[in-house]
């Protein structure tokens, strides 16, 4: 199932790709040679080359200097490293924006960026894109054919919105494509509310800051626009280098949790999803969020192995505090997202610069050089990523999914205007998401138009905005049998933004077998208490909502208050399936019980039960084996984990039978012959 591009990368690679960003332009030829002695040493097999060399590459207007490029691309074929390259689209040089100003973005509050700041450029200008597509096709052209080439890299964290003239007229453009006529504009964005009517497309601009409050399906629409003019700029390059060679991957990097760009629109247009993460080595759970998002990356191409593009080698320069990654957390971070699909362990960057706002931002060549704890550490994760080779290309099979959607994202956070303004959607998927993770549950993520057949448990967090084709998915998954597990505040508005009728949630009253007569956030420090059927109790905060059961029952009601006796937390027989939907924020540990009782009671298989939250268990496999892996990321304790049948831990290629003993943050890949 791997896309066939990916599959030549990996034959190519002879498994995993090992390395990082490398800038060659930032550094004296005599280095270079150091450079691939010591990448050699430490097992790298592709760099990302040139991401931000525009200004190496073209320093005045039409004038190309590919000389330092050739040298480095033949330097690193020569020494049997692969190239990534990079279009350097990312950083545009001085030059042009000092002859169109009108390439920098204009930010929401009408201030123009200066240069001199990173992603200065509007991705709707029309200068930028045939300035971005003329570099690009100077490199295709040179480097299309070069022995080094693996990969394509397009540009570089997408991510810049702007309020330009160009964007205002792009919004447009996008407006009429997906409404034809302004009365059908006028119509989804509720225009005659505040009197805001269009009589004429000019009058619809980029939002802005908003001076008082603004339409909401306005800004909606706007985000949608920003995420796919981004996309645009992607695809416009994608399909250059394309055109001159069609072979080899080409990919762009994603970012953690990036609330900008829809990447379920994005990620069919790529060969593979790529992702560069930071978790902070000081946030005790970031290696919970690291496994969310890891396999969210592993689910944006359906399973199909993804890309680990950039982490951090030991400590960042974003944050106020960066502290270093200590020994083992490198390893063990790395290990967990090829643990969860990644085929490649690659980082920003390969030598620590000197100058520029990174310079205290570690590399897998640090400072102080190879004689050194993390180039140590370094190479020696190169070697085991070299044992891991068989891995490529395989895939994890989940039972479960928890669904997480920009469009309900951007309904939940960018706009006031709800009964509280407060929400955070990571946080909610969090919450979802923790449970299994502890448990070692197999999850994927989907968003409302994935195919969701292969599930016997659908989680559905705060999902406060879903179209109407998502709202028939996830009603239809329930119809054939399938459990949803659905928290509140979800199927209340359309793909417009506007409440749905037939009362709250419109969506979803039918699903969960229960009308709500109003949403009763809490006050500040508000808690409830709520009695199970069985006799238990817990408590609640946050949220509450005034439900009147239908066709539901109640797994759970108010003990006090003005709900007392109201149903808290519901189950709905819908079809051949069922429905459980929490009306309130209940306290971790109940949540978690009804939660894991719902995966069991669906049959889901509970394979690592009874190992310890902090042994963290995964499986890839393909037609022949499976590859199981066990990561502690506790510091004190190791941990014996029970073996079903013989294998080999391919770290260490020791066999291994009967019972194998992961120690404090350390790690062991089994792999067996699939069970037939
Ligand atoms: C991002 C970028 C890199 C670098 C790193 C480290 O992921 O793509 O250019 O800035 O962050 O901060």
């Amino acid at each position: 199932m791997t896309d066939a591009r990916m599959r030549a990368l990996i034959d190519r690679l002879g498994g995993l790709a090992y390395g990082g960003d490398y800038n060659p332009e930032q550094w004296d030829p005599a280095v270079w040679r150091e450079d691939v002695r010591l990448m050699r040493e430490a097992g790298v097999n592709l760099v990302s080359l040139g991401v931000f060399a525009w200004a190496s590459l073209e320093p005045e207007p039409g004038k190309y200097e590919f000389g330092w490029l050739d040298e480095v691309m033949d330097l690193l074929h020569g020494n049997g490293i692969a190239v990534n390259l990079a279009t350097p689209t990312a950083a545009p040089p001085a030059w042009l924006s000092q002859r169109y100003p009108e390439v920098l973005p204009v930010m929401a509050d009408g201030e123009r960026f200066g240069f001199g700041n990173r992603l200065h450029y509007d991705p709707s200008s029309p200068v930028y894109r045939e300035h971005a597509a003329a570099i690009t096709t100077r490199l295709a052209e040179r480097y299309s054919f070069h022995p080094a080439l693996a990969m394509w890299h397009i540009s570089n964290e997408y991510g810049p919105t702007a309020y330009n003239e160009a964007a205002s007229a792009g919004f447009r453009r996008w407006l009429r494509r997906r409404y034809g006529d302004l009365a059908t504009l006028n119509e989804a964005w509720t225009t005659r509310f505040w009197g805001q009517v269009y009589t004429d497309w000019d009058q619809v601009e980029a939002p802005g800051v908003p001076r008082t409050w603004m339409n909401p399906s306005r800004i909606l629409d706007f985000k949608r626009f920003t995420s796919d003019t981004l996309l645009e700029c992607f695809v416009a390059e994608r399909d250059i280098v394309r055109s001159f060679r069609d072979d080899i991957p080409v990919v762009t990097n994603f970012m953690r949790f990036y609330r900008h760009a829809d990447y379920w629109r994005w990620a069919p247009e790529e060969d593979a999803a790529a992702l560069d993460i930071y978790p902070d080595p000081a946030d005790p759970d970031a290696h919970v969020s690291a496994a969310f998002q890891f396999d969210l990356f592993r689910s944006l191409k359906g399973g199909q192995p993804w890309l680990l593009m950039e982490q951090a080698a030991s400590a960042v320069s974003q944050w106020r505090l960066n502290v270093v990654k200590e020994p083992g957390r490198m390893r063990l971070g790395s290990l967990q997202a090829v643990s969860r699909g990644a085929d490649s362990v690659m980082f920003f960057q390969w030598r620590a610069g000197r100058g520029g706002h990174e310079r205290f931002h570690s590399a897998m060549l640090p400072h102080s050089g190879p004689d050194s704890r993390t180039f140590r550490e370094v190479a020696e994760l190169g070697r085991e990523v070299g044992r891991l080779s068989p891995v490529a290309g395989t895939t994890t099979r989940a039972e479960v999914a928890v669904l997480f959607d920009w469009d309900g994202w951007w309904g939940l956070e960018e706009l006031w205007g709800l009964p509280r303004n407060d929400f955070s959607y990571v946080d909610t998927v969090m919450r979802h998401y923790r449970p299994l993770w502890e448990h070692h549950y197999a999850v994927d993520v989907v968003s409302p138009h994935s195919d969701l057949s292969r599930y016997k448990v659908l989680v559905v967090p705060n999902a406060y905005l879903m179209d109407d084709r998502g709202v028939g998915a996830v009603t239809e998954f329930a119809r054939r049998g399938g459990t949803v597990v659905m928290s509140f505040f979800s199927g209340v508005v359309d793909a417009c933004n506007r409440v749905r009728p037939d009362g709250y949630p419109g969506a979803f009253r039918r699903l969960i077998g229960a009308k709500i007569d109003e949403y009763w956030p809490a006050r500040p420090g508000e808690r409830f208490a709520v009695e199970f059927s069985d006799g238990s109790t817990a408590t609640a905060d946050w949220w509450r909502e005034d439900l009147h059961l239908e066709t539901g029952t109640a797994l759970a009601t108010y003990a006090d208050g003005l709900l007392r006796g109201r149903a808290a937390v519901v189950a709905n027989a819908y079809g051949a399936g069922r429905v459980v939907y929490f009306a309130t924020l209940l306290e971790a540990g109940a949540f978690e019980r009804v939660l894991i009782g719902e995966l069991r009671a669906a049959g889901v298989a509970d394979r690592f039960h009874g190992l310890p939250a902090h042994l963290e268990c995964t499986v890839r496999e393909d037609e022949r084996h499976e590859y199981l892996f066990l990561l502690n990321h506790d510091p004190g304790t190791p941990v014996t984990v029970p073996l079903e049948s013989v294998g080999t831990d391919i770290l260490t290629g020791r066999p291994t039978s009967g019972e194998i003993t992961v120690p404090p943050l350390g790690a062991a890949v089994v792999r067996r012959v699939r069970q037939a």
